[in-house]
């Protein structure tokens, strides 16, 4: 059958988390079935698609300049089209439907995070003039992970185990844009993982937006400490997983952790905030006691495990004195690095409704302390680490010098090594020699 989209080039423009750059890999792999060719940039692209986020508000507003800015980048010479192509799917296209095709009048396409499987035929529509195709779903009829994939490197790939979130963090708008929390059968992922290590994949990362609770919304009967169990049967070298909830962390996984020699030893364990009151009023659903506790036993059994987090200040109300909680529980945990968000009001979600809202200016210093004291401490980490061995997967040359290959240790740590190009996407043993800022330097342990 032929498609009008068979010969037309496209770029896709990937905005926010794993499950979107994952849903990019899938919509590759969609056009590139129908014969057409992915290219780097807007200039060379018939058609463009968008997979946007709307979890802060900074990316939001960006988006609409940049769909806007499109109409003034003319189209290629030899394009076949007498117009650019333009979607939007992901997040804000769930979330504002019909809305973007008003605002945005060259817009073409809009489809949302229900329904990735359709763009191939909306963007047919399109194509043959049958006007705007605007499609978005309430809720998935297809888990995503049944469509082709093109991959950016061939030896490290995402694999879906859920999708959606049931926990409705107050401040978070993922589950209106995502949906209600699904697992996939166990089998599929298994049978995935399995190709995946036949066609010479060294690293799976698995992802879901709470990987911990896989599972609980089906009979299956498989959790996700047997789950990584079973995914480490094939044979795969080494497992990451995100993002894991604290409240469904079990005791379960982390023995599956400690002794399972292919999962990473890494967590990121987002805690948010380190105040009481504040973790109520996010619904996080555990205390700093608890997330303590369970950082403790993390430790206790897998003592050379990495931790990274996610940290939200100036939630609307936060004291000072609070905010000091998250300082003070940084301090204690120690993380090796940590992603850290000003607190941004989404609407639909409980927290925008509530009072109490922080002045930029305040918020702003906070979060400049919590970066400050987080550099602080991940330089100290990555200096405690000389002189260990660990396993780098190289991922390619280094950008500063040519004679260098960049890879990531198990803790997921940047590490540069002397070493030639035909170890990319092998694993080596890297002794640790030294630590910059935020990557380690080191050298290769011949076998
Ligand atoms: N499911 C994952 C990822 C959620 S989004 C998880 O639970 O960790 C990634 C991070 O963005 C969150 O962990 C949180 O720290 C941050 N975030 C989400 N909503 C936000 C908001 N409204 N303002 C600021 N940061 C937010
Ligand atoms: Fe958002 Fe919370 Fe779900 Fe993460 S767990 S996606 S922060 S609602
Ligand atoms: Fe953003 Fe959607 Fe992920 S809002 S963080 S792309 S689930």
């Amino acid at each position: 059958m032929h498609s009008p989209i068979n010969g037309l080039t496209f770029c896709i423009h990937t905005f926010g988390c794993q499950m979107n750059k994952h849903d990019s890999e899938r919509i590759a792999g969609m056009l590139e079935a129908l014969g057409a060719l992915m290219v780097e940039t807007v200039e060379e692209s018939d058609v463009v698609v968008f997979m946007t986020c709307c979890v802060r508000e900074a990316a939001d507003t960006r988006l609409y300049g940049q769909v806007a800015s499109m109409k003034n980048i003319p189209l290629r010479a030899e394009s076949p089209l007498s117009k650019r192509v333009i979607a939007v799917g992901g997040c804000i296209g769930q979330r504002d439907g019909g809305k973007l095709t008003e605002a945005l009048p060259h817009l073409d396409v809009v489809f949302g995070t229900h329904n990735l499987g359709s763009l191939p035929r909306l963007l047919e529509a399109a194509i043959e003039g049958q006007g705007k195709q605007v499609e978005v779903l309430a809720a998935s009829s297809e888990f995503p992970t049944e469509l082709p994939t093109s991959r950016e490197h061939s030896w490290a790939a995402w694999l879906p185990i859920t999708i959606g979130c049931n926990n409705f963090c107050s401040y978070c708008i993922v589950p209106y844009v995502r949906g209600r929390e699904r697992s996939r059968r166990a089998d599929d992922i298994v049978r995935e993982a399995d190709e995946l290590v036949k066609s010479g994949v060294k690293e799976i990362m698995l992802i879901g937006q709470n990987v911990n609770s896989y599972g609980l919304d089906s009979d299956e009967g498989v959790s996700f400490a047997q789950l990584l169990h079973r995914v480490s049967q094939t044979g795969i070298e080494r497992i990451r997983f995100m993002t894991s909830h604290p409240k469904d962390l079990s005791d379960a996984l982390i023995d599956e952790m400690a002794h399972n020699p292919a999962v990473a030893p890494h967590l990121h364990l987002p805690v948010q905030a380190g105040s009481n009151r504040i973790l109520q009023a996010m619904n996080r659903r555990y205390t700093r006691e608890q997330y303590l506790e369970k950082v403790q036993k993390l430790r206790a059994a897998i003592p050379h495990i990495g931790l990274t987090t996610d940290l939200i200040v100036a939630f609307p109300g936060e004291t000072e004195a609070e905010f000091e909680d998250t300082l003070s529980l940084v301090e204690q945990v120690r993380y090796d690095s940590a992603y850290t968000f000003i607190y941004s009001p989404r609407k639909g979600t409980r927290a925008a409704e509530m009072p109490g809202r922080i002045a930029p200016d305040v918020a702003s210093a906070r979060i400049e302390r919590l970066i400050a004291l987080q550099e602080k401490i991940t330089g100290e980490v990555l200096a405690s680490m000389r002189g260990e061995i660990v396993q780098a997967l190289v991922e390619g040359v280094s950008r500063r010098r040519e004679n260098q290959l960049t890879g990531k240790t198990g803790r997921n740590i940047n590490v540069n090594f002397n070493g030639a190009p035909d170890d990319i996407g092998k694993m080596v043993r890297v002794r640790i020699t030294g630590a910059g800022s935020n990557t380690l330097r080191g050298e290769k342990v011949e076998e």
